[in-house]
């Protein structure tokens, strides 16, 4: 039986991510960590404190618990990471070498580690973006991201591990909060509209990015982690797709159930970094090599947004 250690598992992924796998693996074979001291809620034990900078503690974990699996989830986004590069630099980098090393070292048998289509800058055709593209990031997080799926792949060639990795585009779920993302308003928009009945978006109406609804995200994740390695021609870079809209289209949508609802738009710096990405993505490699499919597209995602925020702020 796998022995998983989730990293950042408290976060907007992570939350959902984790519940999935200790429904797959048993409650007690997914062992949950994040930089908080502690946590005392029952969907995440056991819990481990656990600062991914602290090489020596994340050893004594995986020996602890001896984990054969890793979910590397702990990151610091893209507009958290403008704000504080040097941060974004040392956690996202530092923090997953400790974990290759981690595994290189004490054995585990595979690594999950999530990249982003932050890794594309404005020199990426925009439209359908291809698997293999020019990779040219213009935010720390992005350049984070690029640099960690080249070392990622290093690891798999060099020291023969089991990686892998998917590039997310913006994920919108209802259970936690996203973390400081620029795709973070397709999920604002929601909260607001359903409590203010207007929302102000920070990024331009006419602003359109790639995303996908927390289910198929998750549903993804663990169909790539459970394909046959020998079946994988990519390791740490799938492109993966869901669904892509403007901020008028999701608040179009999201206005034909809420018909009092208003929007209106005042970009900030996150508009530049929104304008760096694609438009849409061909996830053909995803589709091809481990039968990706989504299930959920922006009418399907608003209805369920809506129904379960509802329940949740009643
Ligand atoms: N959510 C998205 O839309 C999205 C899109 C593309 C890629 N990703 C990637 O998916 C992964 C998870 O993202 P998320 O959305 O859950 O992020 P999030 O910000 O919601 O959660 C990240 C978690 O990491 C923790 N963390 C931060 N610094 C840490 C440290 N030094 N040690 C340990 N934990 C630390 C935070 O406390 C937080 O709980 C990241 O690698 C992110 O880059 C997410």
């Amino acid at each position: 039986m796998k022995k998983i250690l989730v990293t950042g598992a408290v976060g907007q992924i992570g939350s959902e991510l984790t519940a999935a796998l200790k429904k797959l693996y048993g409650e007690k074979n997914v062992v949950t960590s994040d930089i908080a001291a502690s946590n005392s809620a029952e969907e995440f034990q056991p819990y481990e404190q656990l600062n991914v900078l602290d090489k020596p503690r994340l050893y004594e974990i995986v020996k602890k618990h001896q984990i054969t699996v890793i979910y590397h989830l702990a990151a610091i986004l893209s507009a958290a990471g403008e704000r504080n590069p040097n941060l974004c630099f040392d956690v996202n980098m530092n923090g997953l070498y400790n974990v290759l090393e981690a595994a290189r070292e004490l054995g585990v048998k595979q690594i999950i580690c999530p990249s982003s289509i932050a890794v594309f800058g404005p020199e990426t055709p925009r439209d359908n973006t291809p698997q293999e593209t020019i990779i040219l990031p213009k935010t720390m997080y992005g350049l984070t991201k690029a640099a960690g799926e080249l070392v990622c792949d290093y690891y798999v060639t060099k020291f023969g591990l089991d990686i892998r990795g998917i590039r997310y585009p913006g994920l919108i779920s209802y259970k936690t909060l996203p973390g400081g993302g620029t795709t973070d308003y397709a999920v604002e928009i929601f909260y607001e509209a359903i409590k203010n009945k207007s929302y102000s978006c920070f990024l331009k109406a006419d602003t359109t990015l790639p995303m996908m609804y927390m289910p198929d995200a998750i549903r993804g994740t663990i169909a790539l982690a459970e394909t046959e390695f020998s079946k994988l021609k990519h390791h740490s870079n799938f492109n993966f797709a869901g669904m892509s809209f403007s901020c008028a289209e999701l608040a179009a949508e999201i206005s034909k159930r809420i018909p009092e609802f208003k929007i209106e738009y005042k970009p900030d710096f996150r508009q530049a970094i929104a304008d760096s990405w694609p438009r849409s993505i061909d996830d053909s490699a995803s589709r091809n090599e481990w039968g990706w499919k989504p299930e959920f597209g922006l009418s399907e995602m608003v209805d369920d947004m809506i129904l379960n925020l509802e329940k949740k702020l009643s």
